[in-house]
């Protein structure tokens, strides 16, 4: 029998599944499915950790969430197309849940499909290894249940590890002569740890926006935010400056590019993620930076060089989790055979043109249509449920322009279910008021903070 392994239950892992889980339901013949997870519960990132470092097993801690992360974007634009929010939920909700709501959602879908049993937890992914002789790989696992370290063989390997795990930090002169804290995005737990400090955010992207944020809802004294490309140019509130790059610290007092210096307490490098996938031969290394077209990927998904193997979720996203469905429908019908691959040239020449595409992208307008079409030429192709791509594409360009208008109250717009139509009521507290992130309260139809 074919045997696939997926490494990761996250998102991507977890849509793998369930999208053999549906040719299944449809009588299809399906293959054997192994998925190696290293936690403890799947939700991959959504599955909150308060650890920092390394896990309970020892493995580096995959978190980057923190407390009080709501999303980022409306929920309306990564709504499974074969399974709503309001079938989840049972009644309509707002567009910007906390991390427990959205985390809730995605185990519902995969509960009802009942691919607990096909996942191994707290088992470590050690090594992919490809054995041209058999065309098949060893997958090498570290089974921290019973401390065991085993191997088996696979036709098809599918890696679905995220890429927001591994820190990009770099570092500024004077680094070791900072009297305060310095960390990375990914090891910011809890915004209230900073009340009433003087915070330094590095980065001008969605974890220094979000970071920042957090940390002015939660007291902090003052947000300086340091890019070296574009400030991120919001109308931010009074106590919060933006400052070209940092040139150098020293002790409590970091200096900027313009000349300027401000005393800090402790600095936080919002400044990205690496690719990195120390359990795969070099020979099967995805190498890549965060972008719309990844390298190495035909249709975003194949791994080039050898066809046998997949990675899911690896682009940059504005789409997230209906466009990882759209990848692994597809990872799943070149596996099983319904979808035929081209020669590696023409596989080759697509990933090119895909590249040169994303070159001529001229702002994030450009590139919010850009990752439509492609979810959607990916849609196309199987049959993961078509949903409205093109209402997708229009609420990210409204939910900028309500970000231009107001940083702080952007969450507090309602946008259209692209599954049902339903316009997504306001949530009973407005974003800047809501303390309290659980599911309990978010889903009561009243204030729990007065
Ligand atoms: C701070 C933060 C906030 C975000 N907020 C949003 C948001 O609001 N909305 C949105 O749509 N997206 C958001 N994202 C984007 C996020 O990437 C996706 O939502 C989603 O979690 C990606 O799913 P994934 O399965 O590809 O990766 P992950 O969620 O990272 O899951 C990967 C899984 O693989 C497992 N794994 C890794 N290595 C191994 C190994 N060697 N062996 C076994 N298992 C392994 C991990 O334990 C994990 O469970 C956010 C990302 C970050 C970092
Ligand atoms: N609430 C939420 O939902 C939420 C919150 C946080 C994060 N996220 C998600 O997390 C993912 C990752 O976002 P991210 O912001 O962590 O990473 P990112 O989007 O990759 O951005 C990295 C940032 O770091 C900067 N940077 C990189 N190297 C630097 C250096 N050496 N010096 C100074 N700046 C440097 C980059 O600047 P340049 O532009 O100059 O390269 C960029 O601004 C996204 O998918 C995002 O949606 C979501």
């Amino acid at each position: 029998m074919t045997r696939v392994a997926v490494i990761g239950a996250g998102p991507s892992g977890l849509a793998q599944l369930r999208a053999f889980a549906s040719a299944e339901t449809k009588g299809a013949d399906v293959p054997e499915v192994v998925c190696y997870e290293k936690q403890a519960d799947w939700g991959g990132l959504w599955n909150y950790s308060w650890r920092t470092g390394l896990d309970e097993n020892g493995e580096p801690a995959h978190g980057s969430m923190y407390r009080y992360l709501w999303s980022n974007g409306p929920k309306e634009c990564l709504e499974f197309a074969d399974y709503g929010f309001e079938e989840h939920f049972g009644k309509p909700i707002g567009s910007f849940p906390p991390r427990a709501v959205l985390w809730d959602y995605i185990k519902g879908r995969v509960e009802k499909s009942g691919v607990r049993d096909k996942i191994q937890f707290n088992t470590a992914c050690r090594n992919v290894r490809y054995n041209a002789e058999s065309d098949n790989f060893t997958v090498t696992v570290h089974d921290h249940n019973t401390d065991v370290v085993s191997s088996s063989d696979f036709n098809f390997v599918v890696v679905a590890s995220g890429h927001f795990s591994t820190p990009n930090m770099p570092q500024y002169p004077g680094y070791e002569s900072f009297t305060g804290r310095i960390l990375h995005a990914h090891d910011f737990r809890d915004a209230v740890e900073f009340a009433g400090k003087d915070i330094l955010i590095i980065g001008g992207s969605y974890s220094a926006e979000d970071i920042g944020s957090q940390c002015w809802k939660y007291g902090a004294a003052s947000i300086t935010s340091s890019t070296r490309s574009d400030p991120m140019g919001f109308d931010w509130p009074d106590n919060w400056e933006e400052k070209p790059i940092l040139t150098h610290v020293d002790r409590d007092t970091v200096f900027f590019a313009d000349g300027t210096s401000k005393k800090i307490d402790a600095i936080i490098s919002c400044t990205g993620y690496l690719h990195s996938f120390p359990f795969v031969d070099e020979d099967l290394r995805l190498k890549t930076t965060n972008r719309l077209a990844t390298a190495m990927l035909y249709r975003g998904v194949v791994f080039q060089p050898n066809n046998k193997l997949f990675y899911l979720g690896m682009q940059d996203q504005w789409y997230t989790f209906n466009m990882f469905d759209a990848q692994a429908w597809y990872a799943r019908d070149v596996m099983m055979g319904r979808i035929s691959l081209p020669s590696p040239g023409e596989q080759q020449q697509w990933i090119d043109d895909l590249v040169a595409a994303e070159d001529l992208i001229e702002d994030d307008y450009g590139a919010i249509d850009f990752q439509g079409a492609y979810t959607q030429d990916l849609v196309d192709q199987t049959d993961y449920p078509d949903f409205n791509i093109p209402l997708v594409d229009k609420m990210f360009k409204n939910w900028k322009k309500h970000k231009k208008q107001n940083i702080m109250t952007y969450r507090d717009f309602g946008h259209e279910s692209p599954l049902t139509g339903t316009i997504a009521p306001p949530h009973h507290t407005p974003w800047v008021e809501a303390m309290d992130d659980s599911l309990e309260t978010y889903l009561a139809a009243e204030s729990a903070d007065g």
